[in-house]
């Protein structure tokens, strides 16, 4: 605290992301991160661009990377918005689309991140309950709002709302915009990009830290109708005229353009997390259906953060949330399956 602080920073409570130890050796399962390294590809493609060109500014529109974004989902550029992250992205989207007098709706669990952009951002904000199992029920958006907001898969839940109830869902609210956060879509969702075109209030957010392995490169993207887009443009002009680096810009290119690392990256993923799925199963978890890259946990008898504890005593971290509903659940990533592997035996001798 200081009194240099404005009225604005007193308010704000910052998100807390999950801990990057500095330790080396730890089994980290905590923040969604892909357990392989990016393709091949992006690696070649950042050693060609760390060169004398860094002293140049970079392309302030990305359109290079716009462009394959576009291409790949069979768009136009101008539909396309890219970002340092798909945080950076949602922090626009808030400020841009979803600040009115009334307000934005939103899961009571789901990513931590958008109360505290409401509060940024000075945007009211309702939480709708989710279902006794976790998932999102589309009639109970069907009121007057000033957006809607939701990831899918959840997180942290990872529970998958098919496209069908999400049309549903925008056929109900023509009147604001409905943002489909689809960080995690790539281990298991359908994507409500198809949508687009039919629904100009629907703007879908991706990531290329999960699917793509490059959580550390920071990119993200929105597409949406060609207004949608132009409102994030004015706010990111109006904030930093380079948000993507050189590096970002030539690293996204690659990684979106090697759709065969992708594929057989993303289905080790999901192999891994059947594995262990059931391994947790047999350990009498319950284990909510995941279409993400991480799985959302309870033991009937354990107590979560105590789990959580002795797990970090043998070297493995994953991510226990105190909030209301879920502070008796674990969410674990999945990693390889020599990570997976580690993690049942430790939880197999904490359990025993
Ligand atoms: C639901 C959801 N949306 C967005 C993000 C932000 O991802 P990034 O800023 O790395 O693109 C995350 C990160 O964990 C997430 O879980």
């Amino acid at each position: 605290m200081s009194r240099f602080w404005s009225s604005a920073v007193h308010r704000l409570t910052p998100y807390v992301p999950g801990e990057q130890p500095k330790l080396l050796n730890l089994i980290k399962l905590n923040t969604n991160e892909n357990p392989y390294g990016p393709s091949p590809k992006v690696l070649e493609a950042l050693r060609k661009e760390a060169a004398d060109t860094l002293r140049l500014y970079p392309d302030p529109n990305a359109e290079r990377l716009k462009e394959a974004i576009a291409e790949q989902h069979g768009l136009k550029p101008e539909q396309v918005f890219v970002g340092n992250g798909s945080d950076e992205i949602l922090a626009h989207t808030f400020q841009a689309l979803l600040r009115h007098p009334m307000s934005l709706l939103f899961p009571d669990i789901t990513y931590s991140f958008y109360p505290v952009y409401c509060r940024l951002y000075d945007v009211d904000y309702e939480e709708i309950p989710l279902t006794e199992s976790f998932e999102i029920r589309p009639e109970d958006y069907n009121k007057p709002n000033g957006g809607i907001l939701f990831p899918n898969p959840n997180a942290p839940t990872g529970r998958l709302l098919p496209v069908s109830s999400i049309e549903t869902m925008l056929r109900n609210n023509n009147e604001s915009v409905v943002v489909v956060d689809e960080a995690y879509v790539d281990f298991g969702g359908e994507s409500a990009i198809p949508l687009i075109d039919a629904f100009p209030n629907l703007l879908v957010i991706q990531t290329l830290s999960k699917s793509r392995s490059l959580a550390g490169l920071r990119v993200g993207f929105a597409v949406g109708d060609a207004a949608l887009i132009e409102a994030l443009e004015r706010v990111k002009n109006s904030f930093n005229s380079y948000p993507l680096d050189r590096l970002a810009i030539v690293g996204a290119i690659a990684a979106i353009s090697d759709q065969a690392y992708f594929n057989e990256t993303r289905e080790r993923i999901i192999r891994t997390r059947t594995n262990l799925v059931e391994h947790l199963e047999n350990l009498g978890f319950e284990v909510l259906p995941s279409a993400a890259n991480f799985v959302f946990v309870r033991h009937p008898r354990q107590d979560a953060g105590e789990l959580s504890k002795q797990l970090r005593d043998r070297s493995i971290i994953v991510r226990h949330f105190r909030h209301p509903r879920i502070e008796q659940f674990l969410r674990i990533t999945v990693g390889t399956e020599a990570e997976c592997g580690a993690l049942i035996e430790a939880l197999r001798k904490i359990l025993q």
